[in-house]
């Protein structure tokens, strides 16, 4: 099958031919049609796993996807061939990923049924980036009549934390260049700062000199983490995608900080199939590529600038 894939921690992502996978007890394997594109598979690539984890090569990038239910493995009863279903699709132990034509999944895992009506490249989108987004925004407990900044609102999480954390009730804050103004707005966020124009704590302490109650974050280092967290009133809490928050020092200071890394599962799959179907969470597929071009989107994403997902196209 075609895949993409590194011959060793470092190497530039290319297409290869490499053998399709069986399912093993309890697992069904995809016929994969859109692969969705995360910062997790380049940074997989460039070796963060390395030492925790012994992985054979190749090994295939990718993790979220959607296809078709081709083949179930023994004891599997939930799924059943010809379904159509999204979810995280990586055995990266096995070598194995969703950047292939064919993908394995426990049947127990994260996987579902894809949303009524939805197509591959969207459903491909959502799983790593939504479910993280709604698992943070709880993890915040963000709640009606709150003040809380997103910072990195723009990128794959960061776009549905903004609507999630609006849909919650909370008065949201957004940072966003000016070519993504506008597009925060129609997500949900009140206002919006501009990180790339000066200080963020001075553009927020303008319009909030009391402070705010949240910062979901998912860009800063432990610096930018820190000077960020001034901004929060006594009982705030700090929520961050890249493990930049000190818990404890924060808790001197009567905040709560949380370094937060999600699992996704079908029980969150569940729960964004409902947001999607009933309309209350929109993802947005910024580019579409072929499976050929991965190594490309890869490079792009790791640069920066996302205005939305990039999905492949197997
Ligand atoms: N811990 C977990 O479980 C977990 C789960 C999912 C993702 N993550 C991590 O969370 C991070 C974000 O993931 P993603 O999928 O949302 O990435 P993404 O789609 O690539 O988006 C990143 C966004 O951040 C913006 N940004 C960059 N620097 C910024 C700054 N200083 N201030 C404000 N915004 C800034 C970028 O816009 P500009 O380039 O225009 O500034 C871009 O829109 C990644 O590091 C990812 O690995 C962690």
């Amino acid at each position: 099958m075609r895949a993409i894939a590194v011959s060793e921690y470092g190497a530039t992502p290319a297409p290869m031919n490499l053998p399709r996978p069986e399912p093993e007890p309890g697992e069904v394997l995809v016929r994969v049609i859109a692969a969705g594109l995360n910062p997790l598979d380049w940074k997989i690539a460039e070796g963060m796993l390395k030492d925790s984890l012994d992985v054979p090569f190749p090994l295939i990038l990718g993790r979220d996807g959607a296809g078709v239910v081709e083949e179930t493995g023994e004891g599997v009863t939930g799924l059943r061939e010809g379904e159509q279903v999204y979810g995280c699709f990586a055995a990266v132990e096995r070598g194995l990923g969703s950047f292939a034509e064919y993908a394995v999944v426990r049947a127990d895992g994260a996987v579902a049924r894809m949303p009524e009506g939805m197509i591959y490249t969207q459903a491909a989108a959502v799983p790593t980036a939504s479910a993280t987004a709604l698992a943070m925004v709880e993890q915040a407990r963000v709640d009606t009549g709150q003040t809380v900044l997103v910072v990195g609102a723009t990128g794959g999480v960061g776009q549905s934390v903004v609507q999630l954390a609006s849909r919650a009730g909370a008065k949201v804050i957004a940072t966003a260049r000016d070519d993504m103004a506008g597009t925060m707005r129609r997500l949900g966020a009140d206002e919006t700062v501009d990180h790339s124009a000066g200080d963020l704590n001075r553009q927020v302490l303008a319009v909030h000199s009391d402070g705010i109650d949240a910062v979901l974050d998912m860009v800063s280092d432990a610096g930018a983490a820190e000077h960020l967290a001034q901004l929060l009133r006594p009982g705030g809490t700090y929520v961050s995608t890249t493990w930049a928050v000190n818990p404890d020092a924060m808790e001197a200071k009567e905040l709560r900080g949380v370094n937060f890394r999600n699992e996704p599962s079908a029980e969150q799959l569940h729960r964004l199939t409902d947001l999607i179907d009933s309309g209350a969470l929109r993802v947005r597929v910024e580019r579409e590529v072929p499976l050929e071009d991965a190594a490309g989107a890869l490079a792009a994403n790791r640069i920066g600038g996302a205005r939305g997902k990039t999905v492949l196209r197997i």
